[in-house]
């Protein structure tokens, strides 16, 4: 017969208190299956956020024992310790209540970094063929399967420092558009990413790479936004 798992989840806003619950331990138990455990059975008004369950929408990360993470693909048995979690909302994000973040500074950084497609076509040309060798192609691809989840943007300590900064995730947003050779904003783009609170502002800690649940480099992607804007100014171009 399982035991039971000490859990504490945060409850209420900025100001509020950790509560602790006795969970059944269950096989292959993943962290959201413990906080959806507790608002089914033991108190129905915990709010926390999750949609697709298998690591695709990127709406469930919350704070693991200290640590940001995906919560329905973090199985409890590889981050319990001595038999206890502790569950908060996302550090560096305004807390909504319990362990609902407001994301809305997050999502209104990609916009200021231009993180929109800009079509160069219209929808009455043929549609471009991009060659998937292409070095563009290979950057971009190498950074593009984000999901949003603001695990990066958590565990960045310059965001913590500087609400201004874009964070990894708006800058790793823009890299992938920097390198679409069928967008057209790279001007606006990159003036916006070169800005105060822009990619000169990473201090190359790589807390973001350490962290991202899909094992993407933003700190790579940054270098590079580094390195563009740089050229661009050189050429006199921003
Ligand atoms: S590398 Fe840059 S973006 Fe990533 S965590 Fe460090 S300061 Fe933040
Ligand atoms: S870069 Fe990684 S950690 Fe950051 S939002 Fe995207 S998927 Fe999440
Ligand atoms: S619920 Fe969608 S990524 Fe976890």
């Amino acid at each position: 017969m399982a035991g039971s798992i000490d859990v504490s989840l945060w409850r209420g806003k900025e100001d509020g208190r950790y509560q602790t619950f006795a969970v059944p331990q269950r096989d292959n138990q993943t962290v959201l299956d413990v906080v959806t455990w507790v608002q089914r059975h033991a108190d129905p008004t915990l709010s926390y956020r999750f949609a697709c369950r298998v690591g695709m929408c990127g709406s469930c990360a919350m704070t693991v024992n200290g640590r940001p993470r995906w919560t329905c693909r973090t199985h409890v048995s590889r981050v319990v310790e001595d038999g206890r979690l502790e569950i908060g909302p996302l550090a560096n994000l305004p807390v909504i209540k319990d362990l609902a973040c407001d994301m809305v500074a997050f999502f209104d950084k990609w916009q200021r970094a231009k993180g929109v497609f800009a079509p160069s076509k219209t929808r009455r040309e043929p549609i471009e063929k991009i060659s998937p060798s292409t070095p563009q192609r290979v950057a971009a691809d190498a950074a593009v399967e984000c999901i949003n989840c603001g695990v990066c943007y958590s565990a960045c300590d310059t965001v913590r420092w500087n609400e201004d900064y874009l964070g990894p995730a708006a800058l790793n947003r823009a890299w992938t558009l920097v390198n679409d050779q069928r967008d057209a904003g790279n001007v606006k783009r990159l003036a916006a990413v070169a800005a105060d609170g822009g990619c000169h502002a990473c201090h190359t800690h790589q807390s973001c790479q350490q962290h991202c649940p899909k094992a993407l480099n933003p700190t790579a992607s940054i270098a590079g936004l580094k390195r563009r804007t740089m050229q661009a100014y050189i050429r006199g171009e921003l």
